[in-house]
């Protein structure tokens, strides 16, 4: 199959480099030329587990290339795969379809064969139909067909959950785009990843109750959590009590500081939007948002608490800034609001992540950039782990003590045992337990 890819950020580079891997002939395309220029000389413009191997090897292979051209990719190919950014839109929390729209357009003008349009950009109900207006209105005599494909991978895993998908949703009925569509993913067959095939309305819905769910998930726990603290209960202990039952299941069930990144925010809120516009509330989803907005401010206050009640004059150490490890994405992170709160009550703030900083830079410009974990605390009262990557789940902790000039750690992903802490002779505060 001949495949372009519209858009080649977290879910079009990986999504592009996957189907090469499979063995179709991809086209990446951004209008971002920095980006192409970028991925042209060999490297890759996101932090993301093995996608530079990937995206070399197919490179290499002849399989997988890269332009700012739409046009010339989209004429031979027999799918066009939209992949752009559905942000929240500014004022109103409605997804942004801009540049869906105006991708749609820009691939009408140059459709000269049959051609699926895949819509894999996370987009409210309705959209496939919109996209398919705009192509008829801009190109009366193009022969396409408009389906939905959301993604669900995770950045951080994305090769992995995208080869090894728990499911492949398909929306659409036009035999023809839904015949290709099989074809795009029959490697697949082989790992025996279930492939629904449903109405294209069912299919875009299906995104966002996917993330809204785990977004219910996860601040349903982290609830769970705050009472754990007032009554002296170890969310750790409730979590895998009740995860252990397959009814509920033990994912999502990690307490800390609030779902932050690229998806749950935006998604939570375009769905809100969506209910509102078609009279349906979502009761649920609507606490979920407003409990997990405040939470990310709670945690930046749980902090001063800890730290006697005033951070005035202080220096916090934070390590990880990115909204979970293994990506360098910054997008509403939580690690944002934490910050903020600490800065806003008159700290200064000395930061260290390990693929993050780049990003961060752009949204938290007034914090000190540290290059390892012990340099953010040098100098610091005390010290925040926000994100856990790897790197911070066995730090010395004697050492750790004897950098921090009031030895307190608030360890807001419960990744250290509190025994452990406390023998190092640090106060530790962490969350639910
Ligand atoms: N990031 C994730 O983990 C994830 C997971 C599942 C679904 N999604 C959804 O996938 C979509 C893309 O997300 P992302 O994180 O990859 O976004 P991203 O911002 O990383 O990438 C989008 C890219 O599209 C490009 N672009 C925009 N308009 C264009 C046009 N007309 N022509 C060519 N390129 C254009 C941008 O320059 C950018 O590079 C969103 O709808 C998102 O909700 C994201």
């Amino acid at each position: 199959m001949r495949i372009t890819m519209i858009g080649s950020g977290y879910v079009g580079l990986v999504s592009g480099a996957c189907f090469a891997d499979f063995g179709h002939d991809v086209v990446c395309v951004d209008k971002d030329s920095r980006k192409i220029d970028a991925l042209l000389n060999g490297d890759i413009p996101i932090f993301e587990p093995g996608l530079d191997h990937l995206v070399a090897s197919n490179v290499k292979a002849g399989r997988l290339s890269f332009t700012t051209d739409l046009a010339e990719s989209v004429a031979s190919a027999d799918a066009v795969f939209i992949a752009v950014g559905t942000p929240s839109r500014r004022g109103d929390g409605h997804a942004d379809l801009s540049y869906v729209h105006a991708a749609a357009a820009e691939i009408a003008g140059a459709i000269k064969k049959f051609t699926v349009i895949v819509d894999k950009s996370t987009v409210p109900v309705g959209t496939g139909d919109e996209v398919e207006r705009i192509i008829r209105e801009t190109n009366p005599d193009a022969d396409f067909a408009v389906v939905s494909n959301p993604e669900f991978l995770r950045e951080g895993a994305a090769i992995d959950d995208f080869k090894r998908p728990d499911r492949i949703v398909i929306g659409g009925d036009d035999p023809r785009a839904l015949e290709v569509m099989r074809q795009v993913y029959r490697p697949l067959y082989l790992n025996k990843s279930p492939i629904m095939e449903m109405s294209r309305r069912g299919a875009e819905l299906t995104k966002y109750a996917a993330n809204a769910f785990l977004a219910v998930k996860i601040t349903f726990i982290n609830e769970i959590a705050d009472l754990c603290e007032k009554v002296g209960a170890d969310v750790q202990e409730v979590a895998r009590g009740i995860g252990l039952d397959n009814r509920i299941g033990s994912k999502f069930l990690h307490a800390g500081p609030g779902y932050g990144g690229s998806c749950f925010p935006k998604d939570t809120l375009a769905l809100l939007k969506t209910s509102q516009d078609y009279d349906a509330p979502q009761r649920i989803v609507e606490a979920v948002v407003a409990v997990n907005d405040n939470r990310k401010r709670a945690m930046g206050r749980k902090v001063i608490t800890a730290m006697g009640g005033s951070v005035r004059g202080k220096t916090i150490a934070v390590l990880g800034l990115t909204f979970k490890p293994n990506t360098d994405d910054m997008r509403d992170s939580p690690a944002i609001a934490v910050i903020q709160t600490l800065q806003d009550a008159g700290a200064t703030v000395q930061a260290y992540d390990p693929e993050g900083t780049e990003q961060s830079k752009l949204v938290l410009p007034d914090i000190t950039y540290c290059t390892n974990a012990y340099e953010a605390m040098e100098g610091a009262a005390g010290l925040v782990i926000v994100t856990e990557w790897d790197a911070f789940r066995a730090l010395d902790l004697e050492r750790v003590k004897s950098l921090l000039s009031e030895p307190v750690l608030v360890d807001l992903r419960n990744i250290y045992p509190r025994d452990m802490v406390e023998q190092a002779g640090l106060r530790y505060t962490a969350v639910g337990r």
